[in-house]
């Protein structure tokens, strides 16, 4: 069945994750308190999807359609008017979240499910200060939301099991690959391992291991190949456990686990080298450098997707 969703937030993240669900056949309200980030939201929505159809993952003719189902307003409370679903996308700071949550209580129908697309932020520190906690939870999408399968949907302890089920519903039939996640930690699952990585890899660095783009040349050569395939836990029934607690028991002292930030992560960072924002990082970017990079990516995980449909 057809939902009302709305969207705040017209950003990098909204305006994709309207998409997704514009394409899953839902109507679809953005709603941005920037009016001119809402004036090019009908327009990224069409570049992404004509894109995606080089690659056969939206058929060319639905595209006027899918563009269609998607409205904007600068104002809440229009958004708010009907929606049976909510996710909030506005800029990852508390205190304007709650605030948002607050109203979008006081705006919608009690029966509306409100989802945060928070990076890190608690859940359940954003619906502290809302009255119906129960129907809060989180959406966690991957950039860009209509490319990357993944959304982390996160119940916090006093979120109803029945909104969870309503969303990762709602979730696999737009298309996506939801994974329900029972505690409200932060990094939630998959950002907890993505940065566990990058602190050993930044760890290796430090230490005179080897260079930046070492490190990165051996990660896309070995695991990295296999990981669309084998996750790490079944990685490790395929070598064998007593082999894995082998490894372990030897190797865990060794590995980084530092709670504090790498040495040269700060020093690039305080040297203002940001990576793509000023041309230089772990390594030196030329504009060309970036765009070949951008390009690469999304034909990566266009074409990875594609061969997963026909699959
Ligand atoms: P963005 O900066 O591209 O977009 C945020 C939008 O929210 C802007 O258009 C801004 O005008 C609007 N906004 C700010 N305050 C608002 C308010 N009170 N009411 C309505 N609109 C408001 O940010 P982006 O990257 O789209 O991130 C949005 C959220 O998604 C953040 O919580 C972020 O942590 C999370 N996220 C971001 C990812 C990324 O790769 N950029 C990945 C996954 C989650």
């Amino acid at each position: 069945m057809a939902n009302q969703i709305a969207v705040i937030g017209a950003g990098l993240m909204g305006h994709g994750i309207a998409q997704v669900f514009a394409a899953g056949g839902h109507r679809v309200v953005v709603q941005d308190a920037v009016p001119v980030a809402l004036a090019t939201v009908h327009e990224r929505i069409t570049a992404n999807l004509t894109r995606m159809a080089d690659y056969g993952l939206v058929a060319a003719d639905a595209i006027p359609e899918i563009v269609g189902r998607v409205t904007c307003t600068a104002d809440l409370a229009e958004a708010c008017r009907g929606a049976d679903i909510v996710v909030e996308a506005i800029v990852e700071n508390l205190a304007l979240k709650q605030e948002l949550f607050v109203r979008l209580e006081a705006l919608c129908s009690e029966k509306a499910i409100l989802c945060s697309n928070t990076s890190v932020i608690s859940i359940t520190k954003i619906a502290s200060p809302a009255k119906r906690r129960e129907r809060i939870l989180g959406t966690h999408f991957w950039n860009p939301p209509y490319l990357v399968p993944l959304v982390e949907v996160i119940r916090t302890e006093e979120t109803d099991d029945a909104c969870m089920d309503v969303i990762m519903t709602l979730m696999r039939d737009c298309g996506k690959q939801p994974v329900r996640v029972n505690k409200d930690v932060p990094g939630f699952i998959a950002n907890r391992m993505q940065h566990a990585l990058w602190r050993e890899a930044f760890a290796i660095i430090d230490e005179g291991i080897c260079d930046a783009e070492t490190v990165d040349v051996a990660v896309r050569n070995s695991f990295g190949i296999r990981l669309p395939v084998l996750g790490p836990v079944a990685n490790a029934d395929l070598v064998g456990l007593d082999l894995t607690l082998a490894i372990h028991d030897y190797i865990l002292p060794y590995i980084d686990a530092s709670p504090t930030p790498s040495a040269t992560l700060r020093r690039h960072v305080e040297a203002k080298e940001l990576g793509f924002k000023s041309g230089s990082g772990f390594q030196n970017w030329t504009p060309e450098s970036i765009a070949e990079t951008r390009n690469k990516l999304a034909t990566h995980l266009m074409e990875m997707l594609a061969r997963q449909r026909k699959a």
